[in-house]
């Protein structure tokens, strides 16, 4: 029996996150947060100082940095066997990863990472190109967004809520510049795929942004 997948794409800051966490969790599927993937390689390149426009050497880090996940309650990520799940939210970690994401190479090498998540009884993916690229297979498909402002107030709440400093304005800016670099790259952009629904957030409750993704799959 095939084993079944939900995908889940959208921009940044949509709640996709939190929305896949919740519908893993109920239907007891497995769960890919792709965007951890691409962000633990800009913590590598970070940590290895390498230059953003040295493609050779951004694509050897994706090829030879070893990533472990541990998704049980709390996702913890490991890479080169240091745990590096605290620097995951970082904006430093997010804007480097959708710079490094733009390559096509790291985006071929990270793939099969990827598609191995697809373990019984199911998966929840949720990141840009899940339901276009890496699993076009799924057979239920989600784009979630939400207007940039509203994806830049909950991102600033959220910030406050975790006693760090924020900039609504300054957000607001990376917000726009991530979405453009997300969809207007060649390889794999941002994109809606034609067999997804569509789900505009702005105005809707978690729980009912939950209860219309569980609706899908029921
Ligand atoms: O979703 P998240 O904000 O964690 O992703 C960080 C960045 O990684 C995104 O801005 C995007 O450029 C990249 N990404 C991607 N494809 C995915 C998931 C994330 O290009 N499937």
């Amino acid at each position: 029996m095939s084993i079944p997948v939900l995908t889940i794409d959208g921009p940044s800051g949509a709640g996709k996150g939190t929305v896949s966490r919740a519908v893993a969790k109920r239907l007891g599927w497995n769960y890919l947060d792709s965007g951890s993937i691409y962000r633990s390689l800009a913590i590598a390149v970070l940590k290895q100082a390498v230059d953003l426009k040295d493609e050779a050497a951004i694509v050897n880090v994706a090829q030879t940095m070893a990533l472990e996940f541990d998704c049980n309650d709390e996702l913890v990520v490991r890479l080169d066997g240091e745990d590096i799940t605290a620097q995951l939210g970082l904006e430093s970690t997010g804007n480097t990863a959708s710079i490094v994401a733009v390559l096509p190479e790291v985006r071929h090498v990270l793939l099969q990472k990827q598609k191995d998540f697809k373990q019984s009884p199911g998966l929840v993916a949720d990141g840009r190109d899940m339901g276009t690229v890496v699993f076009p297979e799924a057979e239920n498909k989600v784009f979630l967004t939400a207007s940039a402002a509203e994806r830049a107030r909950r991102r600033y709440k959220q910030l406050i809520e975790k006693g760090n400093g924020a900039n609504l304005a300054q957000i607001t800016n990376e917000i726009e510049e991530r979405d453009r670099r997300d969809m207007e790259r060649k390889t794999a952009p941002l994109a809606m795929a034609n067999d997804a629904l569509y789900i505009d957030s702005s105005d809707m409750t978690l729980e009912s942004v939950i209860e219309e993704v569980l609706n899908l799959i029921r």
